[in-house]
């Protein structure tokens, strides 16, 4: 292994300011987690306590075992999207450890508008579902839920991605062996009630959870029957009559200490399939990516001077190291877990993409993951470029990336943009996890190209049309359309429609990618068939 040089000063003012700027992004982030972490107004936590019930971070959190990591997925899903509901979405979604064993946990939160399930709700419900069906990981559904957000009807209902995709995620995944879980904590309507009678095994809490595809009103409505919650759809009933569940608990907690004993069931867990060596710090601070990222997003950040405080030791084996320099591709461990690194360093070139196929190709042979470290304005453009075949060399870099099956990551560490983005593994390729850094932007270009290029077309038709616009109406054109970019490209824009799992702090990098491929590394390898590669 090579150690990676470093030519970082840490006494210039470039450093110092650079620091600063971060330092404010990162309380940034810290505020964003707080609102998330609270859940719903006081008034409606206050009336879920006097009722008798655990907040549902305090589920989550009782179900773990003593001293589990969480890995929350999409946190910050939702944030700004609905009037009165916070971060989160009204609902929680992460991995940590059962009964020694690491599961998916989701829980509604019915602290937020009854738990009740907007688009963005199913979103993150599918999502993480999605990681734990990849990752072969059972799933614990804490339900107290009033089903579908009525008013949101086109985005919960209709579509694949939505509802009935968590119904049939449920299905196919307990058809696969993976254990469907739930415990029902409170009154859960509708789709609320369904996810529950999905499972494999399912616990009620007495005189707290009740389940119906209709509620008391409803069942007046359409029959004029009268009927109470609990002789409706009450747990007693549930475990003694319908048998839509299994097991009664008397509260929270025994509904909790029964869910662990269902995991600890499930038999030994699957071991790594990879070999991991003690961990090593790296040789580097990892606090001075803080001030080696740069604060302008015109100045080019040296991204090999990253790579150096991310990896063990600050070992890295460089692949071609002085065939397309803009791409670095080489090999590391973090945490004592190996990793194939691509990462930005520049455009992409050509060689930059024929460099990655090979890249990846390596990795695939030899079932390393690989961690694409996302920073990049594009693939070069230009006559040069294009008579030297970029569009094909991309390709071979697309198909790779795409076709490979081992482990994918993507880490947006700075500006991500056009196909760049899309090479770099973008969401739309699948990688296991999409993590962005609070600085991330990624968008289809930057708002300057953007309202550069609006701008030009706006001319064309001027001149066809024999009209003109004075250069400060050609501003205030521009100037609305580089903010809406801006905006959009912004990493919690992301965080907040689920497009990434979530924003980290660098120094919560290491960590996070250890835990994922302690994840990955129990899942069966699976053998990577490319498709055509245009030579
Ligand atoms: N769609 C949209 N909003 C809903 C909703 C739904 N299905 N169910 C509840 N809400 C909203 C309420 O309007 C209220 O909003 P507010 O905070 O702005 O006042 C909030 O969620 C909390 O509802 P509330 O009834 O005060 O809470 P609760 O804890 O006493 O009861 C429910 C929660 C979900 C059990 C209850 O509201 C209920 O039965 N809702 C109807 C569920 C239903 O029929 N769903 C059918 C889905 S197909």
């Amino acid at each position: 292994m090579s150690l990676l040089p470093s030519r970082l000063s840490t006494v210039t003012a470039d450093y110092r300011l650079n620091r600063e700027a971060y330092l404010a992004r990162i309380a940034d982030l810290r505020r964003r987690r707080q609102a998330a972490a609270a859940g719903g107004p006081e008034r409606a936590r206050t009336l879920h306590k006097k009722r008798g019930q655990m907040l549902p971070r305090e589920r989550v959190a009782a179900v773990l075992d003593p001293g589990s990591p969480f890995l929350e997925f999409c946190q910050l899903a939702g944030d700004g999207m609905y009037e009165g509901v916070p971060p989160g979405g009204s609902i929680i979604t992460g991995v940590g450890l059962v009964a020694g064993r690491p599961c998916m946990i989701i829980a509604n939160d019915a602290t937020v508008k009854g738990g009740t399930y907007y688009g963005i709700t199913c979103k993150k419900h599918v999502r993480a579902q999605r990681f734990a069906w990849q990752h072969r990981l059972p799933c614990i559904t804490f339900v107290q839920s009033g089903g579908a957000n009525l008013p949101d009807q086109p985005n919960v209902f209709p579509d694949e991605g939505q509802f009935g995709s968590i119904f049939w995620n449920q299905i196919r995944m307990s058809g696969e062996g993976i254990a469907q879980i739930s415990s029902v904590h409170g009154a859960s309507t509708a789709g609320g009630a369904y996810m529950p009678a999905l499972c494999d095994e399912a616990v009620i809490v007495r005189n707290q959870g009740r389940m119906f595809l209709g509620g008391p009103q409803l069942v007046y409505a359409a029959t004029r029957e009268e009927v109470d919650e609990e002789t409706l759809g009450g747990g007693e009933m549930h475990c003694s009559i319908s048998g839509v569940t299994d097991y009664l608990a008397e509260n929270d907690s025994h509904a909790i200490g029964i869910i662990r004993d269902l995991v600890a069931h499930l038999g030994t867990p699957p071991s790594l399939r990879w070999k991991v060596l003690p961990a090593r710090e790296p040789l580097y601070d990892p606090g001075e990516i803080y001030g080696i990222v740069s604060r302008d997003p015109r100045v080019p950040t040296d991204n090999r001077e990253i790579i150096a405080r991310l990896m063990d030791g600050s070992e890295f084996r460089e692949f071609k190291p002085l065939y397309g320099e803009t791409l670095a591709c080489g090999w590391g461990r973090i945490l004592g877990f190996e990793i194939g690194v691509l990462c930005n360093n520049g455009v992409l070139f050509s060689e930059c993409a024929m460099k990655a196929a090979h890249f990846i190709d390596l990795c695939c042979k030899r079932d390393i993951p690989l961690l694409f470290m996302a920073d990049v304005s594009g693939f070069m453009v230009g006559r040069d470029a294009e008579e030297g075949g970029i569009a094909k060399h991309g390709a071979k870099m697309i198909t790779a990336m795409a076709c490979a099956d081992v482990p994918k990551y993507t880490l947006i560490i700075g500006g991500s943009f056009g196909a760049g983005y899309l090479a770099m593994c973008g969401r739309a390729f699948k990688p296991n996890a999409m993590m962005m850094w609070p600085n991330g932007r990624a968008a289809i270009m930057g708002p300057d190209q953007a309202a550069t290029t609006l701008a030009m077309v706006k001319d064309d038709i001027h001149r066809r049309e024999g009209t003109a616009w004075t250069r400060e109406e050609r501003e205030s054109y521009m100037a609305p359309v580089r903010k809406t970019f801006e905006d959009f490209a912004n990493a919690y824009n992301f965080a907040r429609h689920t497009w990434c799992d979530m924003v980290i702090d660098p120094l919560e990098t290491r960590t996070t990618m250890a835990l994922l491929l302690e994840l990955a590394g129990r899942a069966p390898t699976q053998p990577t068939e490319f498709g055509v590669f245009r030579m």
